[in-house]
């Protein structure tokens, strides 16, 4: 599939332009994460892609057809959206109700809602939950109702606002084994995060957002290594490239090991 955003502009009703002029395009399975200091539009941006908001200037084209022709529940099909905040999302008595209501809006029959209800929890730890009102879930499983409902409708591409906020280390592990799976089975995963050491274990593009602008686009390579940049977003990139970059390493690293063996190749490198 292709996302494709052309001159994109979105104006709240306050009169608030949140993005101007964003030109992206998102193709087959691409991992993508979006960061960028509070309020720099990543959220209505996300939004765009099924169509929850619609630019009010520029297109966007989900494989090539505009998406003001469609409604916002024929885009989930395609492109899920996962809210920021899960209270926004949920809205039914229990976990397996919020998972079969999108597949029995689109018609899918019982038998295979209940299989894919069971393979999503357990792929979200919700197994023993099913039957529990999302209000009594803690925020971590909350978070991974949110993640499963949209994971039910086994949309093409999977948008993730802010995923890790409020999770625990295992709501971590659980996630990076989530959005794995999600790899292997093709699918396109875009998150939006504040949480650095995340996004560069799991995506392999990075788009900086600052004032409704993309400011910056590429690898977490080329985009962790323009310090000036990135300052200027409010972006602080993951702590380990932070001293790498700090005692002078060129290439930019992500990981300790990483870190540990570009500077033994700069300290031998100094000694002959
Ligand atoms: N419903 C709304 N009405 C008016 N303005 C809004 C609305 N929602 C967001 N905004 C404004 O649009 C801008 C972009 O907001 P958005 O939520 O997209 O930012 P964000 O990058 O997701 O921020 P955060 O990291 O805090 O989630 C902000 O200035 C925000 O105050
Ligand atoms: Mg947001």
């Amino acid at each position: 599939m292709k996302i494709e955003l052309n001159d994109v502009g979105y104006s709240y009703q306050t009169g608030h332009h949140a993005l101007e002029h964003i030109n992206l395009s998102f193709e087959g399975n691409q991992s993508v994460a979006i960061i960028g200091q509070n309020g720099a539009g990543k959220t209505t941006l996300a939004k765009q892609l099924n169509g929850i908001l619609r630019p009010t200037q520029g297109t966007l084209k989900i494989d090539g057809i505009e998406i003001s022709g469609r409604t916002t529940s024929e885009w989930s099909k395609r492109v899920g959206y996962v809210f920021q905040n899960p209270d926004d999302q949920l809205f039914l008595e229990t976990v397996r109700e919020e998972f079969a209501f999108g597949p029995r809006n689109i018609g899918m029959d019982e038998e295979t809602i209940e299989r894919c209800i069971a393979k999503v929890a357990a792929l979200t730890g919700l197994q023993d939950k099913l039957d529990v009102h999302p209000a009594d879930l803690s925020p971590t499983e909350k978070k991974f109702c949110g993640i499963g409902a949209v994971v039910m409708m086994d949309p093409d591409a999977v948008v993730f606002d802010e995923p890790t906020c409020g999770q625990d280390y295992a709501g971590d592990v659980r996630l990076h084994d989530l959005i794995a799976e999600l790899k292997r089975e093709g699918k396109m995963r875009i998150a939006i995060s504040h949480d650095m050491k995340f996004v560069v274990a799991n995506f392999d593009r990075v788009v900086v957002m600052c004032q409704g602008k993309v400011l910056v686009d590429g690898t977490p390579e080329e985009v962790f290594s323009q310090v000036d940049v990135l300052r200027k977003s409010y972006v602080t990139p993951p702590p380990i490239t932070r001293v790498a970059q700090g005692v002078g390493l060129k290439e930019t690293v992500f990981i300790v090991p990483q870190f540990v063996e570009k500077l033994e190749d700069a300290c031998s490198a100094q000694n002959s």
